[in-house]
């Protein structure tokens, strides 16, 4: 399977514990970022043409004009017979999520919605510094039903500032009640850097300690499981049938290329990172082309394993050994202490993470890598 993901890095409002590549911008800023984008497309095009999937994500694609969304879903059917396609999804924000971008979804052949709600609880909206608040979640998804895109999945994040254990409880009976056949459900990462980070660090909020958040990722796992959801990978969950098409292809290191600031993108053999400023990526893609893109190095051995963990399958041991000529727990001694432990296991020939494993996930990943490897790969 190959993807292809398509940034847009524009939101209208920022979101205070956000780290990825994404600005408030004027409409012309917007205009020459479509343009330097269509270019890579152009430029990518033999490969554009083949794939598989796409999916826009962000920054927040509705956070642009209709007119420049409905350019945007119009440049990618020119390159990509979107009828064929195995999966087409597309990042919204419920505030952005109007009848007329539902409708310009439906009409350019959007398949799937990942609609990003975080949690249900106004006043947490608001610290978080959300644009949106619960109605608006229920009015985007009425507007999905009404031109009937029924399948979407809710992003959720829990371990959020200041929250209690009864209002994330709250929280994830609301999110069930929605009934979505996806749910991406995400544990707080204090990324350095943002506002969020800031507000901790000056003892301005509190987080919820570490064993409450083992708490809430252990209760959602437990609802989800008695509402029917298949736990596929460690922060997705799905009803029968309903997995995601696009985001395994990540998960098992196949290819796929990455359109836009800051996407990254994993080719035959290399890796590339695009530029994340806007301005910058603008004005070197439609300079200098695909040579604006800056390969970083590719190291399938860590990346098979570092990203097969996160699906409940994990990684096929024979598979494994015959691509890289070793046994994992071989190449990778530090993962026979984590086999002791029970935070993974060897079963029908998978090499997986254990229900314990899923709370010890980063101790794992760091045995996935060498010493010169920094933790920040992880
Ligand atoms: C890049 S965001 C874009 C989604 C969309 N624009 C929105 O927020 O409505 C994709 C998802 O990553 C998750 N996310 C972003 N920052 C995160 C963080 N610091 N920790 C955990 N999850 C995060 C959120 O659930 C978010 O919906």
């Amino acid at each position: 399977m190959f993807g292809t993901y398509i940034h847009i890095p524009f939101c209208e409002k920022l979101c205070t514990y956000c780290d990825f590549a994404k600005e408030i911008a004027k409409p012309e800023k917007k205009r020459a970022y479509l343009k330097a984008l269509f270019y890579e497309m152009k430029l990518s095009e033999e490969m554009f043409q083949t794939t598989d999937t796409v999916y826009i994500g962000g920054g927040t694609p509705t956070a642009l004009s209709d007119e420049d969304f409905e350019l945007l879903l119009v440049e990618i059917n020119q390159h990509v017979d979107v009828k064929n396609l195995k999966e087409f999804t597309v990042e919204a924000n419920p505030s952005s999520l109007t009848k007329e971008k539902a409708k310009l979804l439906k009409a350019h052949g959007v398949t799937r919605v990942s609609l990003g709600v975080q949690t249900f609880n106004d006043a947490l909206l608001t610290l978080i510094n959300r644009d949106h608040r619960q109605v608006d979640v229920l009015k985007a998804l009425d507007h999905l039903k009404e031109v009937g895109l029924t399948h979407y999945s809710l992003d959720i994040m829990f371990g959020l500032p200041a929250q209690s254990w009864d209002a994330f409880q709250e929280d994830l009976e609301k999110f069930i009640q929605v009934g979505a056949e996806h749910y991406s459900i995400y544990a707080l990462i204090l990324e350095d850097h943002t506002k969020l980070h800031h507000q901790i660090t000056h003892g301005l909020l509190t987080l919820p300690d570490d064993d409450l958040v083992a708490d809430m990722y252990a209760h959602i796992i437990k609802r989800m499981k008695e509402e029917g959801y298949d736990h596929y990978e460690i922060s997705s969950f799905a009803k029968p049938g309903r997995r995601s098409i696009h985001n395994p292809i990540y998960w098992r290191n196949e290819a796929y290329l990455g359109l836009g600031a800051g996407a990254h993108g994993r080719l035959e053999n290399t890796r590339y990172e695009n530029i994340r400023s806007v301005k910058k990526y603008t004005d070197a893609m439609l300079e200098k082309g695909l040579k604006a893109r800056i390969d970083y190095p590719y190291q399938p051995i860590h990346d098979t394993l570092l990203m097969g963990l996160r699906m409940k399958e994990g990684v096929n041991v024979t598979a494994f050994e015959s691509t890289f000529g070793v046994h994992p727990l071989t190449r990778f001694p530090g993962l026979k202490d984590r086999l002791e432990e029970g935070l993974i296991r060897i079963e029908n020939d998978q090499l997986q993470l254990t229900d314990k494993g899923l709370f010890f996930a980063n101790n794992v990943w760091m045995d996935c890598l060498d010493d010169e490897d920094t933790a920040e790969r992880i």
